[in-house]
C-alpha cells in the first residue's frame, strides 16, 4: 500500500475522532473492523496517554464488531466491552468499502458485516471513516466490483446462491473462499459463511437490501442503508472531505 493512501486513511480516521468524541455526552464506543478503523483506535489510544483527556477516556467502554476490533482495543490500551452488556452505543465509528452519494454503504469485505450492522444501527451516531477510493462516482457497485457480501447460515448456501441467481437475477455469484490462507470457505466470526453476489450498478440498495433480506438463510447483508450520519474521506492530496 502507497504511504499517500495510508496517510488518507488516517487523516479522515483522526479528524472523524478529533470532531465527534464528546467527552461530556459519550461513554459507549463502538468499533469496527478494517484497515482504516485501526487510525481511529490509534487516535483514542493517543488519548489515553494524554493528560488532560485521560480519564475520560479511560472510562470509555468500546465495543467491537470482531476479533480483529477487538485486538485493536485492547493493543491500544482501551476498556472492552459487550454489545450484550452495552446494548445502547453512544457513537461508533467504522470503515466502508463504498459509499454512495445518499451515504448508502456496502461493508462486508472483510467479513464482519453482521456484528457492523449490529453496532452501527445501536448507535445513536454512526462515523465512516474512508479513503478516496471508497466514494462511489454514483452507483453502489461502481468501484466495489466484488459483489454484495451476505452472510448466510452454512448449510443454507446452495438454496441461498440459487435464490440470488434465480429470484434476484444476481450476475455472479461466489462463496468466499480463504485460498490461500485457507482452502475452502471463509468462516465469519458467527460461524457463517460468506457470498459475495453481484448486481452490477445497483440502483435502488434499499429494495436490494430488503430483497437479499427476505431470503431464508441469509443472516445479514453488507447493505447498510440510511446508517451513516456523516462519512469522512480522506483525500490522495492529505485533505478530508466531509459528507453528511
Ligand atoms: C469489514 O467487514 C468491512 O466492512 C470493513 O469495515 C470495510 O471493508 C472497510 O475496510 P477498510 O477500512 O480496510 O477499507
Amino acid at each position: 500500500l502507497s504511504s499517500k493512501l495510508e496517510e488518507a486513511k488516517r487523516t479522515a480516521a483522526y479528524n472523524a475522532v478529533d470532531q465527534n468524541i464528546n467527552f461530556e455526552e459519550h461513554r459507549i464506543i463502538g468499533i469496527g473492523s478494517g484497515s482504516t478503523v485501526v487510525y481511529v483506535a490509534e487516535r483514542l489510544g493517543q488519548y489515553l496517554k494524554d493528560p488532560a483527556r485521560h480519564e475520560q477516556v479511560a472510562n470509555f467502554i468500546c465495543i467491537p464488531t470482531g476479533f480483529q476490533s477487538r485486538m485493536l482495543i485492547k493493543e491500544n490500551g482501551l476498556q472492552l466491552g459487550s454489545i450484550e452488556m452495552f446494548p445502547d452505543i453512544d457513537i461508533a465509528f467504522d470503515g466502508a468499502d463504498e459509499v454512495d452519494e445518499n451515504m448508502q454503504l456496502i461493508k462486508g469485505g472483510g467479513a464482519c458485516l453482521f456484528q457492523e450492522k449490529l453496532v452501527s444501527t445501536s448507535s445513536k451516531k454512526f462515523i465512516v471513516v474512508a479513503d478516496y477510493r471508497k466514494k462511489s462516482p454514483k452507483y453502489l457497485g461502481t468501484n466495489w466490483k466484488q459483489g454484495v457480501p451476505i452472510e448466510v447460515v452454512p448449510s443454507a448456501y446452495v438454496r441461498v446462491t440459487k435464490d440470488l441467481e434465480t429470484k434476484l437475477h444476481a450476475k455472479k455469484v461466489v462463496v468466499r473462499e480463504g485460498t490461500p490462507a485457507k482452502a475452502g470457505p471463509v468462516v465469519t466470526d458467527n460461524n457463517n459463511f460468506i457470498i459475495d453476489a453481484d448486481f452490477g450498478e445497483i440502483h435502488d440498495p434499499k429494495l436490494l437490501h430488503t430483497q437479499i433480506k427476505s431470503l431464508v438463510g441469509v443472516v445479514e447483508t453488507g447493505l447498510f442503508i440510511d446508517n451513516a450520519e456523516i462519512v469522512y474521506f480522506g483525500n490522495d492530496d492529505g485533505t478530508v472531505s466531509v459528507m453528511n
